[in-house]
């Protein structure tokens, strides 16, 4: 390959590569030097929007193999046979660093995969955290802007992101999770992922289920302090991209268990809480892990931006068998994905070759656009009803009706719901060590932010177990640190 002669986009060999055409020895370049103005164009397109959240990302394909047999619950094809394996692509990603941002940060782990299935691709778009900061999807821009640089100094600002959490008390279950042991993963092998929202099964005999996807680490769980991440940092800051990286391609291929809870439609009704409120998680005892089959990452890409950078998940992409909920936070999310994508990549995205299904595809009701590149169905009709029939329907995947009725209003869910039995449930798991390591890590994120937010934070923190409060306060009194490097 590397002999080839060298060309340009059009495909001419090119004489030299070396020296600009110029009047003379020392004089200017000519305009006719299309080689010179080729290159210089392009370079000047190289870079892309990156991605409003979840900038940086490392990625690799790999496998699902299922163990267990859930038709019960699902008609989905990737599912119906033990033995089945399917293609699939996972990017890990850290949520608010831009695209040079460091690994060993604390803060979330996106964790999406897409799953090349025979009925088209199924991507679960999930986090290491069962849960989330928020469960109204009108509050996640505020949300994101406090993670991000604020907008007078363009530094991150611990100010504006408690000032929004002490506000917001459903944030209080994934804040204890971030500010636990498991803040900051030691790399994407050593962590579990989870698809956080309630999704639907249908079975073949059309009847809904509920659903949460789980992915269990086989290589176990592993973190960094503040103070192991904070040293790292300075020496290595693409920690989780090299682990990864390296890992495959010494053939030490990470898996995960991939595992389910389910909920009858009846059930969920029931329920005691909202099962689909994404900051609250599903009993284990009452709806155990059902196993389901692995993942392994066994590929690393040849090429970083084509597939890393220019994958594009959502939410939205589900097969027959597999489905939504009322989650609202979800319901946004079914938007926000394929609208930034059609900004960030162009309406064409789906023919990236990593973004493309495997299984035909027949939409001939989408035509033309920027970057068409796959021949646009050629002369196949392009409106319906049309006198052919072709492209049929099918009705077969029309999922059963949901039913849902009531007065339609503004409801605030802060009033009536329950904040901190499941934050309280967590918190009390942490033995002695972790407890004061935990409230050292919230100590140092509160550091320079004002009294009042600081108040409101910890009378939060209070309704939890004043255990918790008190052992925020101490950290808080603690001498020393800690500049803002070390926040989420
Ligand atoms: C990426 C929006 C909540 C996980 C993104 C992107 C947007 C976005 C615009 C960039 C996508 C791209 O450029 O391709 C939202 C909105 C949310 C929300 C509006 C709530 C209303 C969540 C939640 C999770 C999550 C709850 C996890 C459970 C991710 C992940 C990525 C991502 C993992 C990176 C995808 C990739 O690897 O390319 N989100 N998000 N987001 N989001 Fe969300």
């Amino acid at each position: 390959m590397t002999n080839r002669t060298l060309t340009t986009a059009a495909g001419a060999p090119v004489g030299d590569n070396q020296n600009s055409q110029t009047v003379g020895r020392r004089g200017p370049v000519t305009l006719q030097d299309f080689w010179l103005i080729e290159k210089l164009a392009h370079f000047d397109r190289e870079v892309i929007p990156e991605r409003r959240v979840h900038a940086k990302g490392s990625g690799a394909f790999g496998t699902l193999k299922i163990t267990h047999d859930i038709s019960q619950y699902t008609k989905a094809k990737v599912f119906d046979t033990i033995g089945k394996e399917t293609p699939m692509f996972l990017r890990f990603s850290t949520v608010a660093g831009e695209r040079g941002a460091a690994d060993a940060e604390r803060d979330v782990r996106g964790f999406s995969i897409k799953f090349y299935t025979e009925d088209g691709n199924w991507d679960i778009v999930g986090n290491n955290t069962p849960v989330f900061f928020i469960r109204d999807p009108l509050k996640f821009a505020d949300f994101i802007h406090t993670q991000k640089r604020d907008p007078r100094t363009n530094m991150r600002n611990a100010t504006n992101i408690w000032d929004f959490w002490s506000q917001s008390p459903e944030s209080l279950h994934q804040v204890t999770i971030l500010m636990s042991d498991r803040g900051i993963p030691k790399n994407y092998r050593q962590m579990h992922g989870f698809g956080s929202h309630t999704f639907s099964f249908i079975n073949a005999g059309n009847e809904r289920f509920y659903v949460k996807f789980h992915f269990k680490s086989m290589q176990g769980i592993e973190n960094y302090t503040n103070a192991e991440a904070k040293k790292l940092i300075g020496e290595d800051r693409e920690s989780a991209q090299r682990d990864l990286f390296d890992q495959i391609e010494a053939k030490n291929f990470p898996k995960w268990r991939f595992c389910i809870q389910v909920m009858t439609e009846e059930q969920a009704r029931q329920y005691h809480e909202n099962p689909f409120d994404i900051t609250k998680t599903w009993s284990q005892k009452a709806f155990p892990l059902i196993d389901v089959g692995v993942i392994e990452l066994n590929r690393n890409s040849d090429n970083y931006f084509a597939d890393v950078e220019q994958s594009a998940f959502t939410p939205a992409n589900v097969v027959p068998g597999i489905g939504f909920s009322p989650d609202r936070l979800l319901q946004g999310r079914l938007f926000s994905y394929g609208d930034t994508q059609r900004y960030r990549l162009g309406i064409n995205h789906h023919q990236i070759p990593v973004n493309a299904p495997l299984n035909p595809v027949h939409a001939p009701y989408h035509r033309d656009g920027a970057m068409r590149v796959n021949g646009n169905l050629g002369g196949a009709p392009n409106y319906q009803p049309n006198r052919f029939g072709a492209f049929p329907e099918d009705a077969s995947v029309n999922e059963p009706p949901l039913a849902a009725e009531g007065d339609i209003a503004r409801y605030d869910h802060r009033e009536d719901d329950d904040y901190f039995s499941h934050p309280r449930a967590l918190f009390n798991l942490f033995d002695d060590g972790e407890k004061a390591r935990f409230f050292n890590n919230i100590g140092e994120a509160l550091a320079g932010v004002p009294q009042e937010i600081v108040e409101r934070q910890i009378a939060l923190f209070e309704k939890i177990d004043p255990r918790y409060a008190q052992g925020v306060r101490d950290a808080l009194g603690k001498p020393g640190p800690v500049s803002e490097t070390a926040l989420p």
